[in-house]
């Protein structure tokens, strides 16, 4: 669904919530200036999972949450691998959640790392502000996967993977935020990365998306090059995608954006298949991430001993 009318309700008062919140002092300004998103990563330790991972981690255990459970600022939540899903969970595909619809939301400079979002959850996790989202995996999408919210939201996605995202699978409708996205796994999807076409506060969002593997999918992204957005896309494996980058002219009006364009070009969708290295997955994850200090438990996970 593009068109989504509880989008006015649910965006309006995450903007209002972080404009409270100090930015970073080495943040990317309104438009993004410098990449702040690599100076933090600098500073925290190494990842303890591989990515990309191209096989489905099977939980042991379920939680099941009577609300939405809130990541707090500085938070690191670690779930050891279990699925988390809403006690009255259900998925209708045809309704755009809310935030009181999710298993997790984030608040500003939160994490969430290892967590499996088990099936037919309405909504998945909604970021209201910067946040890390890390080894976190998507059994059956409904609407979105992880949809970023807030003003200048910066998300960093690191390893996961969703599968069976009917339409999209990271949704940004931040207002002029950013995304980064490293060693995802997508399998069956609609729109792997979609630039809010009709939110009511738009502005020039930023994705970088890198050593991921996707495949059967509709396409690699949607974003609005009338708001300026850029688009990137490096190292990656795919296979079975009907189009890579579509090209829409978004609105703040609550309209269907439409079409002007798919594919790259200099100066929105910002890849080349050859200079970026995107090839075709052939059965062989090309660049996977192995830590030097993986959790313990974590292969307990992987039947197939990942
Ligand atoms: C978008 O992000 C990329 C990667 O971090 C960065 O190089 C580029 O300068 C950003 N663009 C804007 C307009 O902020
Ligand atoms: C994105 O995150 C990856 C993984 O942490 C990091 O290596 C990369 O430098 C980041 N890219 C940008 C443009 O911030
Ligand atoms: C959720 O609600 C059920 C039924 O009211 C209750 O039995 C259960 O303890 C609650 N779970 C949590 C985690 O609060
Ligand atoms: C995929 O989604 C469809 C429609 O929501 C559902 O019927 C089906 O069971 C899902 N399949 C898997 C493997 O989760
Ligand atoms: C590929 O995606 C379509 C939906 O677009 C789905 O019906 C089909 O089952 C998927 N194929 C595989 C092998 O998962
Ligand atoms: C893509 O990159 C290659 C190698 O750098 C270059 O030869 C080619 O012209 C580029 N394609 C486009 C469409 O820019």
């Amino acid at each position: 669904m593009k068109v989504t009318g509880g989008l006015i309700v649910s965006l309006l008062p995450a903007l209002s919530q972080c404009a409270a919140i100090d930015r970073r002092q080495n943040g990317d300004g309104p438009q993004g200036g410098a990449d702040a998103t690599q100076g933090d990563l600098g500073a925290r330790p190494p990842p303890r999972f591989p990515f990309p991972v191209i096989e489905f981690p099977t939980a042991k255990e379920t939680v099941v949450l009577n609300e939405t459970m809130y990541i707090q600022p500085g938070q690191v939540f670690d779930g050891q691998m279990k699925r988390y899903e809403r006690a009255e969970g259900s998925c209708n595909e045809q309704a755009e959640g809310t935030d009181a619809d999710t298993v997790f939301n984030l608040l500003p400079g939160s994490t969430i790392r290892n967590v499996i979002i088990g099936k037919h959850q309405a909504e998945g996790i909604h970021a209201l502000g910067d946040a890390w989202v890390e080894n976190v995996w998507w059994e059956d999408v409904c609407e979105d996967a992880l949809t970023s919210k807030g003003l200048n939201t910066q998300l960093r996605v690191i390893g996961g993977g969703a599968r069976n995202a009917t339409d999209k699978i990271f949704q940004d409708n931040s207002l002029g935020g950013k995304f980064n996205i490293t060693g995802f796994y997508a399998e069956t999807f609609g729109t792997f990365y979609q630039s809010c076409g009709n939110c009511l506060n738009q502005a020039k969002r930023n994705v970088t998306i890198q050593n991921v593997i996707a495949i059967n999918g509709t396409r690699m992204g949607i974003i609005n090059p009338n708001y300026g957005d850029e688009y990137r896309l490096k190292d990656s494996q795919i296979k079975d995608l009907t189009r890579m980058v579509d090209k829409e002219i978004g609105n703040n009006v609550q309209t269907v954006p439409y079409t002007v364009g798919t594919g790259p070009d200099e100066k929105y969708a910002l890849y080349n298949e050859s200079r970026d290295a995107i090839t075709a997955f052939e059965g062989e994850v090309l660049n996977q991430y192995t830590p030097e200090e993986p959790y313990e438990w974590l292969s307990e996970f992987w039947t197939g001993g990942a």
